[in-house]
Order: structure tokens, then sequence, then C-alpha cells
């Protein structure tokens, strides 16, 4: 009786902190959307892990038993959080991606293990208690093709943006990609119509299967590159997410099935943005065709202008309107302080002077929008790059801080260039352009940038931090 009665107790403190778990999840994200709360929400959605962590640990009893190795758990507890608190300390805020992309494939591994160890668990027994018959084997089978698929798709593309994976572009590659995703879907059906008592028996076929989605997660991530990075990324979350929704359902554990849910949708929405915003398919990103798919021209015509610092100066201070086109650089240095006191400088003059946020520019999404948030610059003066682009014709100067891609007409004008059809920041419709960057270094796709070479366009080479400082110096002194 005694035992029942605790079973009963420690099922309802469980549940009860799984839905809190759950709301505090649900009112992270929401708070997530504004840079303002962005912290906050983050802290909230960890109090939700934690409590959702503590109360399995006291509270889930199978079969009247507590958890077992309870101090081999909190020994990996222990180890796991000194490790990621060490990497998060330390990592620049440019290594942000690459830090994301591993810590993302690392939940798809811990998915796909799941269903690794439970598959073989599958019996008549299980399934007659929870009732799930196929579901539960599907569940177990999209958990470890999911799981898998964004593990082994978020290592190549951690080693991508470290920059120490290059892209393999393979022309058959579509269909290879095709080929695979049919044999996968072959080999879930095949082993859901077997007899589940023969569970462990199947266990090769899982393992062969295990085996597939690494190498369709390696394949479908190995032809992108040029600027579409931030599209997969986005698309690998999501399937983290939607692969830890089915260890959810595996377990009945509600805090992991609304967890994942979330991840998953928010993922799925976000992916969806960035495809519209890059002018990609859904389709295309799946099955890894991205791009015009040859190089763009490699060799640049033309000469290159230069302006001095006093020249910038004035020109930008007897404006009317300019445009600050902040990018990848622009972060490296950080030097938006620096870019904000300028643009205070410049309004006080009268002039007028907004931001063009591109939605990939830096290397995370909504990068820009943060770095200037936490310059204080005000929301109304960042303006979206398609919204803007009407107004550049009107634009007296354009400065262009550390960005490269965001800015390259190659997108509107060579067909064969990987970045063709990725909407830009039209700088070359404005009167002026400025360009400030450290030498002739190209962006994330590697690809020359005619806007360089426009006859519109000076160059002011140097570190952006110690350029604008300067820039700053002589516009107080005019
Ligand atoms: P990029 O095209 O990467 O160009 C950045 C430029 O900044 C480089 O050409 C570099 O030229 C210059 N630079 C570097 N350090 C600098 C410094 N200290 N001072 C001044 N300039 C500096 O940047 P972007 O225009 O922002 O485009 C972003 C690219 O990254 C896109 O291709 C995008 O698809 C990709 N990407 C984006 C994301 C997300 S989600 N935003 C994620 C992954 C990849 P120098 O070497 O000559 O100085």
């Amino acid at each position: 009786m005694n035992d029942v009665s605790q079973f009963s107790a420690g099922i309802s403190v469980l549940e009860i902190t799984y839905i809190l778990a759950s709301v505090l999840f649900i009112m992270g994200l929401k708070m997530l959307s504004h840079p303002l709360t962005a912290r906050r929400g983050n802290i909230l959605a960890a109090i939700g892990m934690i409590m959702a962590i503590l109360a399995t640990i006291l509270f889930h009893r199978k079969d009247g038993m507590q958890i077992g190795n309870i101090g081999w758990i909190i020994l990996a507890i222990v180890i796991g959080t000194a490790i990621g608190w060490v990497i998060a300390k330390r990592v620049k805020m440019t290594a942000m991606p690459q830090l994301v992309s591993f810590f993302n494939g690392m939940g798809g591994a811990a998915a796909a293990l799941i269903s690794i160890m439970e598959f073989p668990h599958v019996s008549q027994e299980l399934i007659a208690r929870t009732g799930m018959a196929n579901g539960h084997v599907l569940a177990i089978l999209l958990g470890l093709v999911i799981g898998t698929v964004s593990w082994a798709g978020s290592m190549i593309a951690f080693g991508k943006l470290d920059g120490w994976i290059g892209d393999l572009r393979v022309r058959a590659m579509k269909y290879v990609n095709l080929t695979i995703m049919a044999v996968i879907i072959g080999f879930v059906v095949y082993i859901m119509t077997r007899d589940v008592q023969a569970s462990a028996e199947l266990m090769p076929l899982v393992i062969i299967l295990f085996v597939i989605a690494v190498a369709y997660g390696v394949l479908f991530v190995m032809p992108i590159g040029g600027a579409d990075m931030p599209v997969v990324i986005s698309l690998l979350n999501s399937f983290t997410g939607v692969a830890a929704a089915m260890g959810g359902f595996l377990y009945n554990n509600q805090a992991m099935l609304t967890g994942g849910i979330l991840v998953g949708s928010a993922g799925t929405i976000l992916t969806i943005l960035m495809c519209r915003a890059m002018n990609r398919s859904l389709l295309n990103v799946i099955i890894g065709v991205f791009g015009g798919g040859g190089q763009a021209a490699e060799s640049a015509g033309g000469a290159i202008k230069e302006i001095t610092v006093s020249d910038a100066a004035v020109l930008l201070s007897y404006s009317k309107k300019v445009v600050v086109v902040p990018g990848y650089g622009l972060a490296v240095a950080q030097a938006q302080h620096i870019c904000h006191e300028l643009d205070k400088l410049l309004d006080e003059k009268g002039v007028e002077v907004k931001y063009a946020i591109h939605p990939v520019a830096g290397r995370m999404p909504g990068h820009m929008n943060v770095l200037m948030a936490e310059a204080d610059v005000p929301y109304e003066q960042l303006v979206e790059s398609d919204e803007i682009n009407p107004d550049l014709p009107n634009t007296d100067v354009i400065v262009v801080i550390g960005a490269n891609d965001v800015v390259n007409p190659a997108a509107e004008d060579d067909p064969s260039s990987p970045i063709y059809g990725m909407p830009i920041v039209k700088a070359r419709d404005a009167r002026n352009i400025i360009v400030m960057k450290r030498g002739m270094g190209k962006g994330y796709a590697a690809i020359e940038n005619m806007l360089f070479f426009n006859d519109k366009t000076r160059m002011l080479f140097g570190d952006a931090k110690s350029t604008l400082q300067a820039l700053v110096n002589e516009v107080k002194a005019l």
C-alpha cells in the first residue's frame, strides 16, 4: 500500500514539475524574441530544464523503482556542466555559430543513443503497456534517423564554420542524397513490419540504418557553402528538436516532448524564414543543393580607389542621408560602440543615419541586431535590407563596415555564382560608397566582390575599430 501511495505521489509531483518546466520553456522562448528580454528568457528556460532534470532523478518511478545509477548520472552531469561552462566562457563571440552547431549535434547524438538503447527493449508486453503498437517502434526509428542526421550534419557544419572542412560539390549529389533518403525510408518500413518480439535480432539492421543516416547527414551538408550555411544550421537545429520530441514520446515525458516540439517548430519556422530571405527552396536545403553550383568569377577587373579618413569625415559630415551596412568584420573588430558614437556625432550635425540589417550578415541569425542592440543603437535606426533598398538611390553615402557577401552584386549579376539569387543590400545604388575593411580579403562565400571595383566605391582600409575611432576624431575636429 505504502509503495503504491508513494508511487502515485511521486508521479504527480513529477507531472506537475514537467508542466511547470514546459511553461518556463514557452515563456523563455517568447522572451528570446526581443533583445531586451532575451537574457531573462534564457535563464527562465534553463531553470525549467534544471527542474525537469532534478524531478526526473528524484521522482521518476518505473515498476515502483527509482532511477538507478544515480551516482553515475550525477557524475556525468557534473563533467558535462564543467566542460560546457568552460567552453562557453572561453568562446569568442565570432565563434558562437560553430559552438551552437556543436552543441546542437550533441543533442542529436543523445536522441540517437536513446533509440539505439531502447530498440532491443521493444516487446509485446511494452507495447501492450504503452498501447502504442507500431507508434513505439516508429518513434524509436525516427529518433534514430533524425537524431543521427542532425549529429553527423552538425559536426560537418561545425568543421565548415571553423574553416577546416571545405565544400564538396558533385553534380550528382542531389540524386545520391535522394537515393539515400529512399533507402532510409525503405529500412524504416521494413523494420516496422517485422515481428516486434524479435527486436533484439533486428539490431544489426538498426545499426545499418544508423550508418546510412550518418552518411546522409555528412553528404547533405558537404556541398553547402557560399552564404547558405545559416539555413542548414537552422534546419539541423529543428531536426534535433524533433528527435528529442521522439524521446519524449517514447518515455511519455511531457517536458522532453514540449522542449523537443518547441525547438523543432521554432527551428522549422526559422528555416522557412531563412529560405525566404535567401531565396532558396526548402526541398533543395534538405537534399543539399545550393547556389549556382559553379565558382564565381575569381579574377576581378579594374582598379580600386581609396579614401583618406579626413576625406571620409568631410563626405559623411556634409551628407543628408547615410546608411551603414554592418557585417561580420564589425563584429570581429568589436566596433559596434564606436560605430554608434559616429552615428550620434553625425546625427548632431543633422545627418540622418540608418543601419541596413541583412538577415544573414555576421555568423548567426540576428547577429547584427544583437550587436547593435549591445551598443544601444535605437531599434528605429535598424532597417531590414529589403525595406531600405528602395531608399538607397536617395542615399548620399553608404558605409559598408566589415561586410562583404551581403553587398556582393554577384548575387544579382552572375548566375554561376554560389550566392546567385540571394537578396543583398543594394549598396551600388547609393550615390557614394565607402567600404571599410582591412584589405582585399574575401567574405564567407570566398568569392570576389565587384562592388569594391565600382566607380562610386572608395576603400578605407584598416581594422574597423581603429578606422572608426580615427573617423570619430576627424568628425569631432570638423
Ligand atoms: P563576410 O562576407 O564574411 O565578410 C566579412 C568581411 O569583413 C571580410 O571580407 C573581411 O575582409 C572583413 N573583416 C574581417 N575582420 C575585419 C576587421 N577586424 N575590420 C574590418 N573588416 C574586417 O560578412 P557578411 O557580409 O556579414 O556576410 C556574412 C556571411 O556569412 C554570409 O555569406 C552568410 O551567409 C555567412 N554566414 C552567416 C551566418 C548567419 S546566420 N548570419 C552563419 C554562417 C555563415 P578583410 O579580411 O579584407 O578585412
